[in-house]
């Protein structure tokens, strides 16, 4: 089921809200929309209440949180398990530092808490005035391919197009938005480091945008860490590997699951004595 969201004059937005279960919020990368967590959100619904928005083309990382945290507000989603690919892991984790109450686990999907390297600034700068001077459409044209691996290119390029063609009239002022957020996002690894709850790391193998190397570093601050490779995969792993991304979600669903139940259990006992 689908439904607009109003959280203030400047910010409407959509979001699915399917199956029932425990509660999971997926949120999408930059340049994308909810959409892209089609292929999984067919078998995950089957268990779990997914929460999937169209996030809104807000210009700060922390007011994307705020959005998510309103949204959940809204449906009496007291705790959740948040997953975030790319852009979508960076407002996890933004959301994690705020309000780590609400979760009961993250996930960074191809996501990292690094912030931006002045060379990466420097890009996005540039692509924002690319996107001013030539819009949206060739952008989308241009920077999509590098978000898929090498197998991709290679075996399933019609992946590439059908994406192209999925987001090619995408709206500039929300692509300059976002761009200007994750520029100014600062470093989360504190966030990562005191995070409660397990923590999912999906790597794509051949990721160029979040770089294997980067998310192993990552991978032992967490108490509990989860960490899958995903094989022929860059970027896109839902589109590129649907089948093990699934299976990855769902079984870190029932760790979580079985992780919570021991932890309520542990503290009754402790509550006895
Ligand atoms: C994304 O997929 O959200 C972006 O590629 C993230 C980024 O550029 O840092």
């Amino acid at each position: 089921m689908g439904k607009t969201i109003h959280i203030g004059p400047a910010a409407t937005f959509f979001y699915r809200d399917i199956g029932s279960g425990p509660a999971v919020i997926l949120l999408h990368g930059f340049a994308e929309d909810g959409a892209t967590w089609d292929n999984l959100a067919g078998p995950l619904s089957a268990r779990c209440r997914l929460i999937i928005p169209d996030l809104p083309g807000i210009s700060s990382i922390e007011d994307l949180a705020d959005a998510v945290k309103t949204l959940l507000d809204l449906l009496y989603i007291d705790k959740c398990i948040m997953i975030g690919h790319s852009m979508g892991g960076y407002i996890s984790l933004a959301f994690a530092e705020k309000y780590p109450d609400r979760l009961t686990a993250l996930g960074l999907f191809h996501s990292t808490a690094y912030p931006d390297s002045e060379e990466k600034k420097a890009i996005r700068r540039k692509s924002i005035e690319f996107i001013r001077k030539n819009g949206a459409d060739l952008f989308i044209r241009q920077s999509t391919p590098a978000l898929f691996g090498q197998y991709t290119h290679q075996h399933r390029p019609q992946l590439i197009d059908a994406m192209i063609d999925r987001y090619i009239g995408f709206s500039p002022d929300t692509l300059i938005a976002w761009y200007q957020a994750m520029i100014t996002r600062p470093d989360r690894t504190a966030a990562l480091r005191g995070f409660h709850g397990p923590v999912l790391f999906v790597i794509g193998e051949e990721d160029t945008i979040i770089p294997l190397q980067s998310s192993l570093e990552q991978s032992h601050l967490p108490a509990v860490s989860h960490i899958h490779l995903v094989k022929n995969a860059g970027h896109e792993g839902m589109h590129e590997a649907p089948g093990p991304c699934n299976d990855i979600l769902h079984d870190f669903i029932n760790f979580v699951q079985q992780y919570e139940q021991d932890h309520l259990h542990h503290r009754r006992n402790l509550r006895l004595r």
